[in-house]
């Protein structure tokens, strides 16, 4: 399959190409678009074979159900069998923007999306090409991230080409997203919300709204049957074997240069994903990525994938990334750098 390519302004998107990209998604062809959490591949979300050749495209397993992306508030109501208050509450406060709301479905919302579960997952993104796309396509978009199962998310056209090219109908392309790690998912459905996935909504922010929040314990590491079924998968695995370091900042140096030194003496090719602070005092050898200085989370959010994907034509036998405290944004990127790990965690 040849698959299009559409250079668009994130500010002002020209709309001759949305509407022919909306145009290819109502006729149940596969769509990636920009949003401003990662790159997501999108499909007419009430068109059971057009949800199907996701799975197929991304190598998915049938059983991860995929989020429904709609654009307004109101459009809630379509597909969920009942809006709580605190949902809508959610929706008002940070609605548009990188939150997903887990509520029990309509029956018109097929299985397909759902993996077969009563609960519909719902987003609506702030990204400006994204909701246009979705109006003009007058349906509910379902997408997943624009990746290979298993791989680092996309957070430019570039990575979904480098992941997807040949395998869908086209691919709009309005540059680097600006927040780089996925929506948060929230289930509503708990008697008290659970935080199954943490993203662009911090979990202090869902506080503020909802007064209590709970934590899915296998966010915490334990070993638990997830609740989000996306969860108990491989994800964002870089292509060669990544350790994470897990430390206060002079301690976490001290360890990744013992980690670096021992890897180096192997004869080992090392890549190394730190912080701006520790950059200078690595091994020369080691080739590293810069993800951003240590207390700039946004800045590390944004280049994390990106910094995943680095090494993927680079002749690197193993790396190394340095983690960072786990506060605000820093929940989300240490929740991906654990599980693009495989939870091979390193601590003093
Ligand atoms: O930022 C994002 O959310 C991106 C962009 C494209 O919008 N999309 C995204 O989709 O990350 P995906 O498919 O990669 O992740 C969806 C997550 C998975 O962990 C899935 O298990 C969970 O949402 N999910 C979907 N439906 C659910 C449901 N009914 N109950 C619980 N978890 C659900
Ligand atoms: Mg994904």
């Amino acid at each position: 399959m040849h698959t299009n390519y559409y250079k668009i302004d994130p500010f002002n998107p020209d709309i001759a190409v949305l509407t022919e990209a909306a145009a290819m998604l109502r006729q149940g062809q596969l769509v990636a678009f920009p949003t401003e959490t990662v790159y997501g591949l999108g499909a007419n979300g009430l068109n059971v074979q057009a949800v199907k050749s996701i799975f197929q495209a991304k190598g998915r397993p049938s059983d991860n159900p995929l989020i429904l992306h709609i654009d307004a508030v109101d459009k809630l109501y379509t597909l969920a069998a009942s809006v709580p208050a605190n949902v809508l509450a959610l929706a008002e406060r940070y609605w548009p923007g990188p939150l997903t709301v887990v509520v029990k479905r309509r029956p018109l919302v097929p299985d397909a999306v759902t993996g077969g579960l009563d609960t519909v997952a719902i987003r609506l993104p702030s990204s400006l090409v994204a909701r246009e796309l979705i109006r003009l396509a007058g349906v509910p978009v379902a997408a997943p991230s624009a990746n290979t199962s298993g791989r680092p998310s996309p957070t430019t056209a570039q990575a979904v080409l480098a992941d997807l090219d040949s395998k869908i109908a086209a691919v709009i392309d309005a540059g680097p997203c600006e927040i780089g790690v996925e929506s948060t998912v929230v289930d509503c459905t708990t008697p008290v919300p659970t935080l199954l996935r943490p993203g662009g909504i911090t979990y202090e922010m869902l506080v503020e709204v909802l007064g209590e929040v709970e934590i899915d314990s296998t966010l915490s590491g334990a070993q638990a049957i997830p609740k989000s079924p996306g969860m108990k998968y491989i994800h964002y695995a870089p292509l060669a074997p990544l350790f994470l370091v897990e430390a206060e900042p002079i301690a976490a140096t001290a360890l990744l240069k013992r980690e670096l030194d021992q890897a180096l003496a192997t004869g080992k090719t090392v890549g190394v994903i730190v912080s701006a602070e520790l950059a200078d005092s690595l091994p020369a050898e080691a080739i590293a990525y810069v993800y951003g200085p240590r207390d700039d989370t946004a800045a590390i959010a944004a280049n994390l994938y990106t910094a995943l994907r680095s090494f993927d034509n680079k002749p690197v036998d193993v790396i190394y990334a340095e983690g960072i405290s786990d506060q605000g944004l820093g929940l989300a990127v240490m929740n991906r750098l654990r599980k693009a790990a495989g939870y091979r965690i390193i601590r003093r």
